[in-house]
């Protein structure tokens, strides 16, 4: 489409338009004076395109270049030419063309830059507080783009499934998604708060008691949570619910979506994904999101160290913990320092100690802890390692939750040090089988892993009072390199197990009437059973345009402390505002 101040866009010309007249428009990208004649490169989205001023051929068009200054805002307009031969420039889209413009004109001057928008080294905190000039940056231009090509061919692919899109409310009441709400003071009603939605979990399932059947919605969602590089206060979900759907159906609409969405990024992957249980992800990688595109899998030693003599290791199992090791190959050459800084780091995972095996190159096996151990559970262990000279085998004994941790990430760092990991490679993995419940030292009581309105193992129902641990549920996460993409459920929708599983959440009559009784009742006037996912659109797209945050996908995010430097907020509000919304700060000298 033609446009008042141009008629092409700078990255699309090419040798198709010589001799033809164009018009262009962007921002003066870069300005060089080469001893009269003036080569300027024009950038707009789609790239740069070269213009040329000789004071001999276009004496007021010289006299326009020499006014310029970087990121002034022009327009030309003229006949494009071929470069002379010795100025192409086979790196650009456009390097073999260029235009000495009849007419130019400034539309906007710049003052200079408070950063060079290509300076690799300049500070985050700069970049955020000028945003809107880091968008002027390839990089960040092309994962907007990207971010954009995702999002429309998802949205292309759940409309073709017969997906409809609804909009849910942003000021609600709190949702159970497990992190802190954002709070919204209400001036109507005295004393009382909105909560913006963690998810939109709640009216997603209202939907299917609508009868929607099958809904999705890009959808914003805010979390009040310690950040992360993979997580922002604000952030967004692909949303999906699904009526008369079990987790298969959830599986294989997810599996069709990626497909697509990695398409759009260039990238060929094939379904049927992987699917692993929690169980054997805990076990196996430490990790309810394992990168399993290496090895250097867990295993267990508790029974040959209960047998030991050695005392630290006897009494973690002895009290319902248990020992497990990792062998990492290799490595039986480290120094005194080097294991040192091993420890050091397996403590500051978390791990009160570390102990190891170390298997020579000479054939020699020395450990710190053989003199607690026989022959026969020395050659166990060698046995169960798979241990080869070079390679050492490293224990941990903790509750399980300290020594997955702890050997997880082990594993990970070692994954990495080591060059184990095949970076080309598009691992994608479900885990299926979460517990229904955790137990929360903080709380002490139980807690959902995913959510409360995630169905339980019909198998194991009948744990639900007496067991509350090994309750299974139908909850999946959907696992790419290591990297949580998103998680869902199928949802109880029958309303006595609702109020069963809220109860064994330890929530009382009065709770469950204060804060559900909507839900409860809506699922008494007949429920289709239901379930969906919710897909993390940032760090989907931050993995794919691998950005090593999902602040390097998002147009305008917060910093790590949970604040938008371009505009300040948050802010503090004045006396009069406070009034009207009923509230009186705790602590007024601090704003
Ligand atoms: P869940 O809490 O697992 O599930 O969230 C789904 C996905 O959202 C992304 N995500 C985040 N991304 C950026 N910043 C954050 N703070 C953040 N928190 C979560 C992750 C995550 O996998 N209502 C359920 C879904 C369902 O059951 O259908 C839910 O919200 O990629
Ligand atoms: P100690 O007898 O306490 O000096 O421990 C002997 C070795 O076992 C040392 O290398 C300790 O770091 C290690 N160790 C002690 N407790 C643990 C534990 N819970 N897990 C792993 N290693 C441990």
């Amino acid at each position: 489409m033609n446009l008042t101040y141009k008629n092409i866009n700078c990255g699309e010309i090419t040798e198709n338009q010589v001799n033809s007249i164009v018009e262009i428009a962007g921002w003066a990208a870069t300005i060089r004076d080469l001893g009269g004649i003036i080569f300027v490169e024009v950038r707009d989205r789609t790239g740069v395109f070269q213009i040329v001023a000789d004071p001999k051929v276009n004496p007021e068009a010289h006299k326009v270049f020499g006014d310029l200054r970087s990121e002034f805002v022009i327009q030309a307009k003229g006949k494009v030419t071929l470069r002379p031969d010795d100025t192409i420039n086979e790196k650009l889209a456009t390097g073999k063309v260029e235009m000495y413009p009849e007419e130019i004109k400034i539309l906007s001057s710049a003052q200079t830059l408070p950063f060079i928008l290509e300076d690799e080294n300049v500070s985050e905190d700069i970049r955020l507080k000028y945003r809107y000039l880091d968008i002027r940056n390839s990089k960040l231009m092309n994962n907007l783009k990207l971010r954009h090509k995702i999002t429309s061919t998802i949205r292309n692919y759940l409309d073709g499934e017969g997906f409809i899109d609804v909009e849910t409310p942003v000021l609600i009441n709190t949702t159970p998604e497990g992190a802190r709400d954002y709070l919204v003071p209400s001036r109507v009603h005295d004393g009382k708060f909105f909560a913006l939605p963690q998810s939109p979990q709640i009216f997603k399932q209202l939907l299917m008691v609508g009868g929607i059947e099958k809904y999705y919605q890009i959808a914003k969602c805010f979390r009040d949570e310690d950040l992360r590089a993979d997580r922002q206060p604000e952030f967004t979900q692909v949303d999906m619910e699904m009526s008369f759907a079990g987790q298969d159906d959830v599986i294989a609409l997810t599996e069709g979506l990626l497909v697509k969405a990695f398409e759009a990024a260039g990238v060929e992957i094939k379904p049927p994904f992987k699917r692993i249980t929690y169980k054997e992800a805990m076990e196996k990688y430490g990790s309810d999101k394992p990168d399993t595109r290496f090895g250097l899998e867990l295993f267990d030693v508790s029974d040959i160290m209960e047998a030991s003599t050695f005392e630290a290791f006897k009494s973690v199992v002895a009290a319902g913990g248990t020992v497990r090791a990792i062998k990492i190959p290799g490595i039986a050459n480290y120094s005194r320092k080097d294991m040192d800084d091993v420890r050091n780091l397996a403590i500051s995972f978390g791990a009160k100690g570390l102990a190891w095996v170390t298997y020579l190159e000479t054939g020699e096996v020395k450990s710190p802890v053989f003199k607690f151990l026989t022959e026969e559970q020395i050659e166990e262990i060698k046995n169960r390692a798979n241990a080869e000279k070079g390679d050492i085998v490293f224990f941990v004994a903790d509750s399980k939750k300290v020594v997955f941790d702890v050997l997880g990430r082990f594993r990970l760092y070692f994954g990495e040090k080591l060059g184990l990991i095949d970076h080309a490679q598009h691992d994608l993995l479900w885990v299926v089988d979460f517990p229904l419940f955790d137990w929360s030292e903080e709380d002490q009581r139980f807690v959902s892993v995913h959510h409360p309105f995630t169905m339980p193992n019909p198998e194991d129902l009948d744990k639900l009072e007496s067991d509350k641990g090994n309750v299974r549920s139908i909850a999946y996460d959907i696992i790419y390199n290591g990297n949580e993409l998103g998680g869902g459920s199928i949802r109880i929708h029958d309303s006595n197990l609702q109020e069963t599983v809220f109860k064994a959440l330890g929530l009382t009559e009065e709770d469950i009437k204060n804060k559900f009784e909507f839900m409860v009742n809506a699922f008494k006037f007949g429920t289709p059973p239901h379930g969906g996912l919710a897909i993390g659109l940032d760090r989907l797209v931050a993995l794919l345009t691998r950005s090593t945050s999902i602040r390097d996908v998002i147009a305008f995010p917060k910093n790590s402390q949970a604040k938008c430097l371009m505009t300040n907020a948050p802010a503090s509000i004045n006396e009069e505002q406070l009034r009207e919304l009923h509230i009186r700060l705790r602590n007024p000298q601090r704003v």
